[in-house]
């Protein structure tokens, strides 16, 4: 099981203004987070109450199906093309820069044992699509839609171009080099699909994107791809045992959720940085950004009052960052609490020849870059104490399907658990709605003149 150790956040450590009094608060807070966990349970198999992704570690038939796919197009195609933005990407790429072989699509067929190489278009820069489009062979190609609503304009156009693509370099054989994953029922593109005939898997009810990596969403590019699915729904399940307990002492994400709100609300640390210490980890952070900007981030809460609260979440990455953010986070404002990933062993144990050994670097010779990256962990953490700076760290054994699972599926409860704290809806997103109403206006969808004609007059002054 991974760890958390929040040691660092106690004020006995970083000093009174800056830490906390955690045996006092977990007291505290004792009722409220048993509360809090007991109504997520409860709740989870309500319609309405997007809870559903407390279930999918235990969609067998979703698995088994899933599988059934995998094995039934195994070796057929070269690349697996995702198209999908926000909640509907980043999760798959947190998981595949996870657990792929790094540099995955630079290795072989052979090196990669025949499954296909993996790209995300999760971004509409005209530059970069027509690039990916000028190396990838569309008929070696499975192209997956992935749109929980069926219609976001960014998934959608970029559909439209690839399927039109498709359909003149394949004839009507490209419906076999699509797949649909979307609303069981309603959207354009459960429509579209339906039509033209597409496989088809569902991102079920009451999930919402950014905590929908472990619906089909993330879970056929990972069999696509070779990865061990039944290894992440075990990981997910004994973390979701683990979680259910409702004692604080006990349970990590509850740990995680309140020590991040009282550092926002009591301590004015508002930002919360997320910096693992491995390279596989970096898009883990992206992940968890979304996860926490799109859930925390509100302006109304649970009672109607206009409160605008939220964390803002900042990912980092370890070593990297040490010659980029913690400059900052040393010597800048205290206003972040900092969350380290700290793997105990990578796959590969990488030695440092002893070369140059009565020079300035003679000390790193015969050591191993595993030694370094940890000791670099060890001493950022060190450093930031002595600097009155709090820090937490994750401890996550190596990272494979099972600890991945884990982790993510962790930091979901923690941010469901820091929402009801907020008191606010974690599961919605009222304020990017906006700026898609204007964009819809401004590409003249219909329905929506009247932002149309209010957008063109803004346009002029803001
Ligand atoms: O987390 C979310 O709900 C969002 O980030 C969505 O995933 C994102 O807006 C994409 O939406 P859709 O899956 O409907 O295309």
């Amino acid at each position: 099981m991974i760890k958390l150790n929040y040691r660092n956040t106690a004020s006995a450590i970083v000093g009174e203004e800056n830490g906390l009094d955690l045996a006092m608060e977990f007291l505290e807070y004792n009722d409220v987070i048993k509360n809090i966990i007991s109504d997520l349970n409860q709740c989870k198999d309500k319609p309405g109450q997007w809870l559903q992704w407390m279930n999918l570690g235990y969609s067998e038939e979703t698995v088994w199906y899933v599988k059934e796919f995998a094995s039934m197009v195994r070796g057929i195609f070269d690349n697996i093309l995702i198209l999908g933005i926000g909640g509907s990407a980043l999760g798959g790429i947190a998981v595949t820069e996870a657990l792929l072989k790094p540099y995955w699509n630079y290795l072989s067929k052979e090196q990669r044992n025949n499954y296909p190489r993996i790209f995300f278009l999760d971004n509409i820069d005209p530059d970069s699509i027509k690039g990916l489009l000028d190396v990838l062979d569309l008929k070696k190609t499975l192209v997956n839609v992935i749109t929980k609503s069926g219609s976001t304009a960014e998934t959608m156009s970029q559909y439209m171009i690839i399927k039109d693509l498709m359909q003149k370099e394949l004839g009507d054989d490209y419906r076999k080099n699509i797949v649909a994953t979307t609303d069981q029922r309603v959207g354009v593109l459960r429509q579209l699909a339906d039509q033209e005939g597409y496989k088809t898997f569902v991102v079920p009810d009451d999930v919402g994107g950014r905590f929908s990596v472990f619906s089909a969403v993330g879970l056929v590019p990972f069999a696509l791809l070779g990865l061990d699915i039944d290894k992440i729904m075990s990981g997910i399940k004994d973390m979701d045992l683990a979680l259910k307990n409702t004692d604080i002492n006990e349970n990590i994400a509850a740990q995680g959720a309140l020590i991040n709100y009282l550092m926002d609300k009591k301590l004015g640390k508002n930002i919360s940085v997320l910096m693992p210490y491995s390279s596989r980890l970096k898009y883990v952070s992206d992940w968890y950004v979304q996860l926490w900007a799109e859930s925390l981030g509100k302006e109304i809460n649970k009672n109607g009052e206009k409160v605008n609260v939220g964390p803002t979440p900042v990912g980092a990455l370890g070593a990297t960052d040490q010659h980029s953010q913690i400059q900052l986070y040393n010597e800048g404002p205290n206003n972040k609490l900092i969350t380290f990933i700290r793997v105990e062993n990578f796959d590969t144990t990488l030695e440092i020849p002893k070369i140059f050994e009565y020079t300035g670097i003679g000390y790193l010779g015969g050591k191993t870059i595993n030694d370094l990256i940890n000791a670099e962990a060890d001493s950022t953490r060190v450093a930031l104490a002595d600097y009155n700076r709090p820090t937490m760290t994750i401890l996550i054994e190596k990272v494979d399907e099972y600890n991945i699972a884990q982790l993510m599926y962790m930091l979901e409860v923690q941010t469901a658990i820091a929402g009801a704290l907020y008191n606010i809806d974690a599961f919605n997103q009222p304020g990017v709605e906006q700026a898609k109403n204007y964009t819809y206006a401004l590409m003249g969808r219909a329905g929506y003149e009247d932002s149309a004609q209010a957008l063109k007059s803004k346009l002029v002054t803001v």
